[in-house]
């Protein structure tokens, strides 16, 4: 039974394969209280770590202390009120302007499979698959109910949470927070790890010892950010990327959101998720409900690589929808000609990707309306007929004789001041009365929370699908949310507008996934500044920096790696001199960085030598070969370059452990230095492996132990593959 309740203790227990979670009921008022998240652990309820025994005592024993016990006990779902002065999850106002909220179990249910939550991407799976366990508690005073939801699966180690609030009262209610979810634990040492970044660095993997107080990360940009990630994670000090506990929480939202971790006077850690409080509030009326987004928990014993393993394999088993593999090798026409070209430019760069192997060409920016910069157009999503006479159709039909695909850019979300569109309708622009609307990249954004701003964006995506053999979207996003104010919505209910945005996007993205499941739908935002799990839902894949430059890619895609698969990152091989810092790395190295994710070339194929064009096909052969064992297995990360400022080296086993690859790249060549032993893991101890090249035969424990020798080679940016083949 992965979900039980034990009624004699009071106590709540969800198992998945690995790991334990509990909670219990406190007092006679009922409190839900976390108990234990961690390694599997006996049926014997532990709910002394509830800590009822000790003073503070729950209010209903001694009355008199019931702020201390507020301010102590490991509540599942923090309200604000009653004296929890740490971070709640909730707030709510009620109609006569109090802030106090007490929430205490009311009933529960367990089930098999899981529900979907209305309007939102969430975790999918079977019933024999999964189950799910709803607590819910109510405010007595208030009428309100908090639908706790959990789900366990019986093949991975994570546990997804979500809460729907409803207004069971008889007058409205304002929420101000609705986070999603509260996890509290006693400091082990931990250390918080977040990411953070900027347009073009994103994802860096930033760790640092918790300190008293909060700290967090976070976005109020509409988007969940280029700058910080929807994600957290505490570990242990001495945990590695191989040993060690590890706590991690991932959020599967695409907008403003809070990751905060907080440590006590008590010495305990909250950590909390959700969308973010500020600026955020929702009108209940008796009878509504609001669901909040879904959290995903995964608590690892192996190290940060263990929690990674967990997220990948959760991720593409529950939450990536149409997989579309294998994944075309593509070629963008972004860095190759940016707004300069026109039929005959785009099919010679498909006559020059039909001869080196390339099998789809993607049409980037530029190719709709009047649009030959960024200040125009965006919203007049009809081709721009002096460029590309006879439409896209004429340029799919002549791809396709190439034997070449066809894949187009478009920024569905935007508005230029400069378009029909808003010459028709300006008021489709989300802008504040009164003010002048702020410009980013010269362009404004549509009012998604407005049905038919929605379907007019949807009736024109359709239009242009349906004019051609298109079988590849880029959905791009390039500026973030500022002018937040929807005329649909009343002035006391503009609160809403960010979040109804986003349900406004994930409405119109799954519109198009239904009506048109076989294009295969890639997510960008100015690059990775919506790299998160709610866009994986509808994307299985996104495109990941803006930055293709292959040495601070090996930085953003560490970052990357640590929660999603690299089946779900856009990887190109991009022009030298770099066109976003300037460096040149050899040709060979750039496509073995690019190598693990969704592969393809973001450059002008002419310009590139006889030397560098000869290996075009090798890469393409070693990605056939290699790609799907990073897409698909699992992966560790056995160097990072951003730590040691010299190498970086990530590898993947296949999940039969029959086939491993060794991605290795030395980026900074030190004087004076014996050949680099690199121990490796993952592989079976006791079968034997052949290293492809050399033709070398160790045992699994041999290369594991052992190690794996790489020369000491005077060059900076070298790189390596090695693929251990079994042969047992
Ligand atoms: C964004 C994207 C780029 C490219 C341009 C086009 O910056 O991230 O890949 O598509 O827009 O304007």
């Amino acid at each position: 039974m992965p979900i039980s309740y034990n009624s004699d203790l009071r106590v709540f227990r969800l198992d998945t394969p690995r790991t334990t979670y509990l909670m219990g009921l406190a007092g006679k008022e009922n409190f839900l209280g976390h108990i234990y998240y961690g390694p599997s652990v006996p049926n014997d309820g532990l709910c002394e770590l509830l800590r009822l025994d000790e003073r503070p005592f729950t209010p209903g024993e001694v009355p008199g202390e019931r702020a201390s016990f507020y301010d102590a006990f490991p509540f599942e779902y923090p309200a604000w009120g009653g004296g929890n002065f740490r971070e709640p999850c909730l707030r709510v106002i009620d109609a006569m302007g109090g802030g106090n909220c007490e929430l205490f179990y009311e009933s529960h249910r367990i089930l098999p499979g899981k529900p979907p939550l209305e309007g939102l991407p969430a975790a999918f799976g079977t019933e024999d698959a999964c189950s799910s366990l709803e607590i819910v508690c109510l405010d007595p005073v208030l009428g309100l109910r908090v639908h706790l939801l959990y789900t366990v699966f019986d093949d991975v180690d994570a546990i997804c949470r979500s809460v729907r609030i409803e207004n069971g009262g008889t007058a409205p209610v304002e929420l101000s927070a609705a986070l999603s979810a509260s996890l509290e634990l006693d400091n082990r040492d931990f250390d918080l790890i977040t990411l953070h970044g900027s347009w073009a660095r994103e994802m860096e993997i930033d760790r640092r010892t918790l300190a008293f107080g909060k700290q967090e990360a976070f976005s109020l940009r509409g988007i969940s950010s280029h700058q910080y990630h929807p994600f957290l994670a505490l570990c242990e000090h001495s945990a590695t990327q191989e040993q060690g506990s590890v706590y991690g929480i991932s959020f599967v939202y695409s907008g403003n959101f809070l990751a905060q971790a907080e440590l006590d006077q008590f010495n305990k850690v909250r950590a909390v998720m959700g969308i973010h409080p500020d600026g955020f509030s929702w009108h209940l009326e008796p009878g509504e409900s609001f669901q909040a987004p879904e959290t995903v928990l995964v608590c690892s014993n192996q190290g940060l690589g263990g929690m990674s393993r967990t997220f990948h394999d959760f991720f593409r088993g529950h939450l990536i929808r149409g997989q579309h593999q294998p994944r075309p090798v593509l070629l963008n026409s972004w860095e190759a000609c940016y707004f300069d070209f026109d039929h005959d430019r785009l099919l010679e760069l498909g006559r020059e990707a039909a001869q080196n192997g390339i099998e789809l060409l993607v049409v980037d920016d530029g190719w709709f309306s009047h649009r030959s910069d960024p200040t125009t157009s965006l919203g007049d999503w009809t081709v721009n007929e002096e460029k590309l006479p006879g439409g896209l159709k004429r340029l799919g039909d002549e791809l396709a004789a190439l034997g070449v695909k066809l894949g187009i850019w478009m920024e569905p979300e935007m508005i230029s001041p400069d378009s029909d569109l808003y010459r028709a309708h300006p008021d489709y622009a989300m802008t504040i009365p009164g003010r002048a609307p702020t410009l980013a990249r010269d362009q404004l954004v549509l009012d998604l929370t407005r049905q038919e701003v929605r379907d007019c964006v949807f009736e024109q995506i359709a239009a242009v699908l349906n004019s051609a053999p298109i079988t590849y979207l880029k959905w791009d996003m390039n500026r973030p949310l500022i002018d937040v104010y929807s005329t649909s919505l009343p002035p006391q209910r503009q609160g809403e507008a960010a979040h109804r945005y986003v349900l406004g996007l994930y409405e119109l993205q799954e519109r198009l996934v239904s009506k048109f499941p076989d294009v295969l739908l890639e997510n960008c935002c100015s690059g990775g500044g919506r790299f998160d799990p709610g866009m994986l839902y509808y994307s299985p894949q996104i495109w990941t920096s803006d930055n293709a430059e292959a040495i601070d890619r090996l930085v953003i895609q560490e970052g990357m790696s640590l929660i999603y698969p690299y089946s779900a990152t856009g990887a190109h091989v991009a022009a030298c001199p770099s066109h976003v810092n300037g460096r040149v790395t050899p040709f060979a190295t750039r496509g073995r960085v690019s190598l693990p994710g969704c592969f393809g070339y973001e450059l002008d194929l002419g310009k590139l030598s006889e030397e560098e064009l000869a290996l075009i096909p090798q890469q393409i052969q070693e990605y056939r070969q290699y790609a799907p064992v990073f897409h698909n297995g699992d992966c560790y990360r056995l160097a990072s370059y951003r730590e040691n400022h010299s190498y970086d080296a990530v590898m993947a086993v296949s999940k039969d452990k029959s086939l491993a690859v060794v991605n290795f790249v030395q980026v900074c060549s030190r004087a004076y230095r014996r050949s680099l032993r690199l121990p490796l893991a993952g592989l079976a101890k006791n079968v034997r492996y052949r290293e492809r090249e050399t033709g070398v035969i160790r045992s699994g424990a041999g290369w594991m132990e052992g190690g794996l020798l790489f020369e000491a080679l005077q060059a900076d940016f070298y790189s390596k593959l090695v693929a251990l083949e079994q042969v047992d």
